[in-house]
């Protein structure tokens, strides 16, 4: 079963510091036997983007590359916004849509999301879309619900479906696996055979339980990705796992 090592670099790393981890990761990679099942990606930042692809072309390497985020649009009047179809000709494998920081900080929601999927499916990127609820939201027994709306309404046809509740987020306090597994047991049931992955605090200590779950592909970590010690010990316990 392949499995996905999703790094989310947000905007921790400067251009220079994302260079440099390119590099190690690159190194590591490229040194180490690890399991052909294991899928690295990751996801620099928007200024970052280029300068890590040409790493990553000039070394041959294998580790994929995910946007952060996409526009709206391809062309035009459109202040700010990035291309799908330019991201895909610089070598862009992935983007990431309706993550819960686009959703709390930039109000993304419904419309907006479908038309990024709509615009990245056209190009030819993989989606990783994001779903999750917040613990409110869970406390009221309203997850499956949120998510379910979530999967609905952005429209998509996903590459892969990343369940981050949005209190585990950057916290430290990742869901109970348990927990997890009953999420990703009920979008198995609304999206069939469509890799998911649990993101929301993963670490060098907790990832093996996350890696055992059923209907678990991954994982898509944030902070703890962004430092190389943490990053490698993560992609080699996936490795072992998968058998090399
Ligand atoms: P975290 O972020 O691992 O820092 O909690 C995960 C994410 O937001 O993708």
């Amino acid at each position: 079963m392949k499995r996905y090592f999703i790094a989310n670099w947000k905007l921790y790393l400067s251009v220079a510091k994302s260079e440099q981890l390119a590099r190690q990761l690159v190194r590591f990679v490229a040194t180490n036997k690890l399991s052909r099942d294991v899928e690295i990606v990751i996801a620099p930042s928007m200024l970052a983007l280029g300068p890590v692809l040409a790493i990553l072309k000039k070394s041959r390497s294998k580790i994929k590359v995910a946007a952060q985020d996409v526009g709206i649009a391809d062309e035009g009047a459109y202040t700010g916004e990035v291309s799908a179809q330019e991201l895909k000709k610089m070598g862009v494998q992935y983007v990431i849509v309706g993550h819960s920081e686009r959703r709390q900080y930039f109000g993304e929601e419904g419309g907006v999301l479908a038309k990024k999927n709509a615009c990245a499916r056209a190009a030819g990127l993989g989606v990783i879309y994001c779903v999750g609820e917040t613990k409110d939201e869970r406390n009221a027994a309203r997850a499956q619900e949120v998510v379910k709306n979530q999967l609905r309404e952005a429209k998509g046809e996903y590459a892969l479906i990343a369940y981050e509740p949005r209190w585990a987020i950057g916290t430290g306090l990742a869901i109970e696996p348990s927990e997890a597994e009953q999420m990703h047991t009920y979008i198995d049931r609304e999206q069939r055979d469509i890799p998911i992955c649990y993101g929301g605090s993963v670490s060098e200590k907790n990832i093996g339980a996350f890696l055992t779950l059923n209907h678990t592909s991954g994982v898509l970590v944030g902070s703890a990705s962004t430092t190389y010690k943490s990053c490698v010990e993560m992609i080699v316990r996936m490795s072992k796992f998968s058998g090399v």
